[in-house]
């Protein structure tokens, strides 16, 4: 399973880019929002810090608005990958770039039907969106499941990039479906590395090599 962080922060795609496990990265106008700086800017610093898909995500309504600002993003960096919204205008400028070559993040997915639509419009990923999903009383998970079963009934290229995830647990879930891609908050990424039993065990060890009196080099 590939790991994307899902931040405009690049301190922190900075710090998770050196553990060596950070595969590509997400981002969205609200996280843009977030960060308080240029887009543009941002987005050129992320594309040099990974290697790689930066998803940048358009913010024209019309396919062809689209079209040019896809233009304008993939000046800034050669992994970047349009984030289009799952609409007729964002699918239609989707099957364009997809069909020149470029990778297309198709994303905002609520059913399989839609994530179907992005799979004939050869998006490289779908994003569907599994805990804004879980917030409005739906079964998030179930709908990895069934893009799951949908794409591979048709072998599919299209990823399935399992985003807006809110805890470990949704990881885990994603990964036994088989799910491609995640995308997550830093913290949730953090949170994949601790147990209190793997703090508790190297405590006991470190304790009982203190006891030793020895060094290893
Ligand atoms: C994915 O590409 C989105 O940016 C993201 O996962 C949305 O997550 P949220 O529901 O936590 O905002």
């Amino acid at each position: 399973m590939k790991f994307f962080v899902d931040t405009a922060d690049t301190q922190e795609i900075a710090d998770l880019a050196a553990t060596g496990l950070l595969d590509g990265v997400t981002t969205n106008p609200s996280l843009i929002a977030k960060s308080g700086r240029q887009f543009l800017e941002v987005i050129a610093e992320i594309a040099k810090l990974v290697d790689g898909p930066v998803s940048a995500e358009v913010v024209a309504s019309d396919a062809d608005g689209m079209l040019r600002e896809a233009d304008k993003l993939l000046t800034l960096g050669n992994n970047i990958t349009i984030k289009v919204p799952l609409t007729i205008d964002g699918l239609k400028a989707c099957k364009k770039l997809s069909d020149n070559g470029t990778m297309v993040n198709v994303t905002l997915c609520f059913s399989a039907n839609q994530a179907l639509l992005a799979a004939k419009a050869g998006a490289a990923f779908i994003s569907p969106f599994v805990g804004r999903h879980d917030d409005v009383g739906y079964d998030g998970m179930g709908l990895i499941d069934d893009i799951k079963t949908v794409y591979d009934n048709y072998a599919f290229n299209t990823e399935i990039l399992v985003a807006s995830i809110r805890h470990p647990i949704h990881v885990l879930q994603a990964a036994k479906i088989g799910a491609d891609v995640m995308t997550a908050p830093p913290a949730v990424i953090r949170a994949l590395f601790n147990h209190p039993l793997t703090d508790k065990g190297l405590a006991a060890f470190a304790a009982d090599w203190a006891k030793t009196g020895q060094s290893i080099i």
